[in-house]
């Protein structure tokens, strides 16, 4: 998504501060059917104009749970990064030409990302954006997506891998600007400031919202709901909705596989994935402490059957670039290890691991039952596979995206996100989560909390 390096970046600092009078909690939420009523009609579009990403709102009938948040990079980016000084923007066409509006909103893809046909699963509007939404509780109540094209787990955390006697550490060797949060300004109500500080600047070109970052916002969301809504009721909300983390191929794209400070000399991939998987595993944590309790954790896609691979690697026939997948497996199974370790170590969590690479090679195995005609090249580029430049104009893009997994070089079409979050939902077409599916999680967990 970023073939430019070299580029001249500046650090644009817009802070929008929204404030309206609170409603009280009761009229918010009902805690003994565990179901939100909005009192303010959810869905009428935001009041602020702000935003260009169009709000939809398909028809909210009894969601399942309270609401969708959502961490993560471009792979869930709704349109976040519009807001950033980057190039990893998908903000302009052929970006979101078969969406619901037909418009781009950041989605890196023709249509909607998993995200948006979770939300549908569970009854949910589909989530905004946290730097394109208004800033008004009724804009978050049913979620906030707060993903970021081009955020790593490591890779943009602000730090760097260094050797040390003790192995890995990190330090802090990027360029961070100072966070600071949403501000709280009981005295007229409530004040959020719209900020996007502690942002990096990469060597690859790029502001972009790190994993830690978001989590920090995040917190900042819930404890706009407690002052809001009183702890307890925010409590409840957050612990009974869903979080969906999808991050770390950015961690391999822009980092690992770039050898970036020489790092494929000073760990192996095994390494590697460990550092990645217990740097996970610590923010999930995090994330508990914050009271969530219901987590979607995604493995990694296959990227190296993205056609940006498969023209680097001068693939002859399409055929995907194995020691690159050998990579994204084994972070795979270290992650779904951890989470499974983590299942067991956190009272009362349910998080299931969905593992994005199985469930992808299964469309790409059996592509032709699933309707695609294309398995190795993106329908919107240029050069081999249309892998060799980012998608940048409508002209380059194929007439149907449809029948073709990949949407550009790194990005499955709306078809595949459909296949993948059924499968994320209801184990569909293959069995991609464990110990269980989403739908699943979210019937158990109801029933316990019911008890
Ligand atoms: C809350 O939900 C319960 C069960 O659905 C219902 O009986 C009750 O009237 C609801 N309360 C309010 C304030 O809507
Ligand atoms: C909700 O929207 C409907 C139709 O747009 C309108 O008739 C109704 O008055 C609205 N209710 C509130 C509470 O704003
Ligand atoms: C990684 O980069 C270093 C220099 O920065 C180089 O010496 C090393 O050979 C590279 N490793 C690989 C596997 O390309
Ligand atoms: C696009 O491709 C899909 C999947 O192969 C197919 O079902 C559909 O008919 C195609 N649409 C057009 C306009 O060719």
């Amino acid at each position: 998504m970023l073939t430019t390096h070299l580029l001249a970046i500046f650090l644009i600092s817009a802070i929008v501060s929204h404030s309206k009078a609170l409603r009280f909690p009761q009229e918010l939420y009902n805690l003994s059917s565990n179901q939100i009523f909005i009192v303010d009609n959810l869905s009428r579009p935001p009041s602020s104009s702000a935003s260009p990403t169009p709000l939809l709102s398909p028809a909210v009938s009894s969601p399942l749970v309270p609401a969708l948040f959502i961490i993560g990079d471009s792979t869930v980016d709704c349109g976040n990064n519009n807001y950033l000084g980057t190039f990893a923007r998908a903000d302009r066409p052929p970006y979101g030409r078969d969406f619901d509006t037909h418009l781009p909103t950041g989605r890196f893809c023709n249509g909607r990302i998993p995200v948006d046909y979770l939300a549908l699963h569970l009854g949910l509007p589909f989530v905004p954006s946290y730097l394109g939404q208004t800033g008004e509780l009724e804009d978050m109540l049913h979620g906030v997506n707060y993903a970021s094209a081009a955020a790593g787990i490591i890779f943009s955390s602000g730090s760097e891998l260094s050797p040390s006697k003790d192995g890995i550490q990190q330090s802090g060797i990027r360029i961070s600007a100072v966070p600071c949060f949403g501000q709280m300004d009981i005295a007229k109500g409530y004040k959020r400031s719209q900020e996007f500080a502690a942002l990096q600047i990469q060597q690859f070109g790029g502001q972009h919202i790190s994993l830690t970052h978001q989590i920090q916002q995040f917190s900042d969301t819930y404890q706009q709901f407690v002052l809001s809504l009183g702890e307890d009721v925010a409590i409840d909300l957050i612990s009974s909705s869903v979080l969906y983390i999808s991050i770390g191929i950015n961690d391999y794209i822009h980092y690992y596989l770039r050898n970036v400070s020489n790092v494929q000399n000073l760990y192996l991939p095994w390494g590697f994935n460990q550092f990645l998987a217990s740097t996970m595993r610590q923010e999930i944590k995090n994330l508990y402490n914050t009271n969530v309790r219901r987590f979607v954790v995604m493995g990694l896609p296959p990227i190296g059957c993205a056609p940006y691979y498969l023209q680097r690697y001068k693939s002859n026939n399409g055929e995907c670039v194995e020691e690159i997948n050998d990579m994204i497996m084994e972070f795979n199974f270290f992650t779904r290890y951890m989470t499974d370790e983590l299942l067991h170590e956190l009272p009362d969590a349910g998080i299931i691991f969905c593992d994005v690479f199985q469930g992808s090679m299964d469309i790409i195995r059996n592509h032709k039952n699933y309707g695609f005609e294309s398995t190795a090249n993106a329908c919107c580029g240029l050069g081999k596979y249309n892998g060799w430049m980012m998608c940048m104009s409508p002209q380059m893009a194929c007439r149907n995206a449809s029948d073709h997994i990949w949407w550009d070089q790194f990005h499955p079409t709306d078809a595949v996100n459909a296949i993948l979050a059924d499968n994320v939902w209801s184990s569909r077409h293959t069995e991609m989560c464990y110990p269980m599916n989403l739908e699943k999680m979210v019937f158990s967990q109801s029933l316990n909390n019911l008890v």
